[in-house]
């Protein structure tokens, strides 16, 4: 969908539909609404006055202007309660909204955007509206062949604004736009088969962000990883028939000299569980397990294209875990990048074995922090549930920033302790660490494995194994790959920049 801006007047604008936004239990209408009204005989308040619109949150009632207006339809949507209200519930009525419009196959629709719906947050309010239509929207279509032409799509949303909020909206929907190509980027390379996106088509794709100025890529192939001795990726891949990528992703939009921000990202293009075979039921959504690796992918072009004053470094270890004669197996030991050595004792335990390296391998840049994320562990989706990432780390400001960041963008991030005493669940008999440590603290003692390959930086773990892929639509997530991350990265490095 595009998105223009222009200097006007909603109540004067022609469209197949103009939408309102309505606060629940507000016996009088105002500004724009009463404008619109006003011209439409009453239609609005008649609606109202009868409760068949109560403006619950995204309520929607469309009306028919019959030559009222310029408009052909007005539609309504509900804000819900203003004492409740926050930015998370105007992205949510506006991607129901939107979803709404394409179902009647509307084409076009208008919006004026009241920019005092939250004080002092004009451009966070229209920010949340432009997400919100967006991200509700997104559809992955590729693969349908068949009634392709019944594929519905609004193409162009019109945003009329005063002439004095004119430069504030326009501003905030090119960043928004940038920002959720990002989302729709990531959420692309997850819904992808796995025998479509294997690790090789992921370099790909990250070879693609580096035709953006300032960003480079370079994708380490099995000789230079034998080479560099990062044998716990080599390990994991030996099962597959698709070769390891170790992709790195550099944007250094900074000064030369400034330390980067570090983000590993998980990048299993399908887990099988290897040798340590999963069931078939638990491995039917596991094209997703790069889902971290895709978030990493969306931030760095975000930030290329929000050309952010920062030095920032991807890290995306890929590859297949599968099970095969020449396949890692339980009991193997093998050596880190690091060169600490590792015992097998669950081949499924993947994740953490490719993210060492990663990790060992940013030290490389003595970075201002690290970040990874991953879908790490089933065991964080047992303890926090389907929506919420698990956080874990070493850094408390570090950990604040990120809280911050999510409170503003409603991705759910709640942290796990990381005390000394989970270590010694990874303790290994004949090597430095085994890669299972149980399934008690799951989660948790994954992270203890990441620890020791971290150095001394601030540094920490997102496991977004819940919310990377959801089974029900949500408002402006439709159900599939979320793009969780993208936007809390993002919105991360956009405070660091001082934006
Ligand atoms: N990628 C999985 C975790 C996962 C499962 C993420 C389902 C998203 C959805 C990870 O590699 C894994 O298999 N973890 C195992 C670890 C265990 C066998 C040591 C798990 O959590 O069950
Ligand atoms: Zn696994
Ligand atoms: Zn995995």
């Amino acid at each position: 969908m595009k998105i223009s801006v222009k200097k006007g007047k909603l109540a004067d604008t022609k469209s197949q539909a103009i939408i309102l936004a309505l606060f629940e239990g507000k016996k009088k209408l105002a500004g724009v609404a009463l404008q619109i009204d006003k011209r439409a005989d009453g239609l609005i308040s008649e609606l109202i006055d009868s409760h068949d619109f109560e403006a619950k949150l995204s309520q929607i009632s469309v009306i028919y202007s019959r030559g009222l207006l310029p408009a052909k339809r007005i539609v309504l949507v509900g804000l819900g309660k203003q004492s409740e209200f926050n930015l998370e519930k105007l992205r949510i009525a506006f991607a129901k909204v939107m979803q709404h419009l394409r179902n009647l196959n509307i084409k076009e629709a208008a919006i004026s955007i009241d920019l005092n719906l939250i004080p002092n947050a004009k451009g966070e309010v229209a920010q949340a509206v432009a997400e919100g239509s967006l991200l509700g929207l997104y559809q992955y279509t590729p693969f349908k062949t068949v009634g392709r032409e019944d594929l519905k799509n609004i193409e162009q949303l019109n945003i009329v604004a005063e002439e004095k909020d004119l430069s504030l909206i326009e501003a905030t929907i090119k960043k928004v736009q940038i920002i959720t190509q990002a989302v729709y980027f990531a959420r692309d390379l997850v819904s992808a088969p796995g025998n479509k996106m294997t690790p090789a088509m992921l370099a790909k794709n990250a070879q693609e962000i580096a035709t953006r100025k300032h960003v480079s890529c370079n994708v380490l192939d099995k000789a230079k990883m034998n080479e560099l001795g990062m044998d716990l990726l080599l390990g994991v891949g030996s099962g597959s028939n698709e070769e390891p990528k170790f992709i790195i992703l550099e944007y250094m939009g900074g000064k030369k000299d400034a330390a980067p921000i570090a983000l590993v990202g998980k990048g299993v293009t399908f887990d099988s569980g290897g040798i340590c075979i999963k069931s078939a039921d638990r491995m039917n959504d596991l094209k997703t397990d790069m889902s971290g690796g895709a978030a990493v992918m969306g931030a760095i072009m975000a930030s290329a294209d929000l050309q952010l004053p920062l030095n920032i470094v991807g890290l995306i270890p890929a590859t297949e875990n599968m099970p095969s004669g020449t396949a890692y197996k339980p009991g193997d030991v093998l050596k880190s990048y690091s060169g600490k050595t590792i015992e097998i004792i669950n081949t499924d335990a993947e994740g953490r074995l490719i993210l060492a390296e990663a990790l060992a391998y940013a030290s490389k840049y003595k970075p201002a922090a690290i970040i990874d994320v991953a879908t790490l562990t089933g065991a964080s989706v047992i303890a926090l549930g389907e929506d919420v990432i698990a956080m874990l780390g070493t850094d408390d400001k570090l950990k604040s920033e990120l809280n911050k960041a999510a409170q503003k963008t409603g991705e759910l991030v709640w942290e796990l302790p990381l005390w000394e005493s989970y270590h010694e669940q990874i303790k290994s008999d004949i090597a430095d660490y085994k890669n299972y440590g149980g399934r008690a603290g799951g989660a948790i003692t994954a992270t203890a494995f990441l620890s020791k390959f971290v150095g001394d930086f601030p540094w920490v773990h997102l496991d977004i194994s819940g919310p990377a892929w959801i089974d029900k639509d949500k408002p402006y997530i439709p159900k599939g790959a979320s793009g969780v991350a993208v936007r809390l990265l993002v919105e991360f490095l956009r405070n660091r920049a001082g934006e």
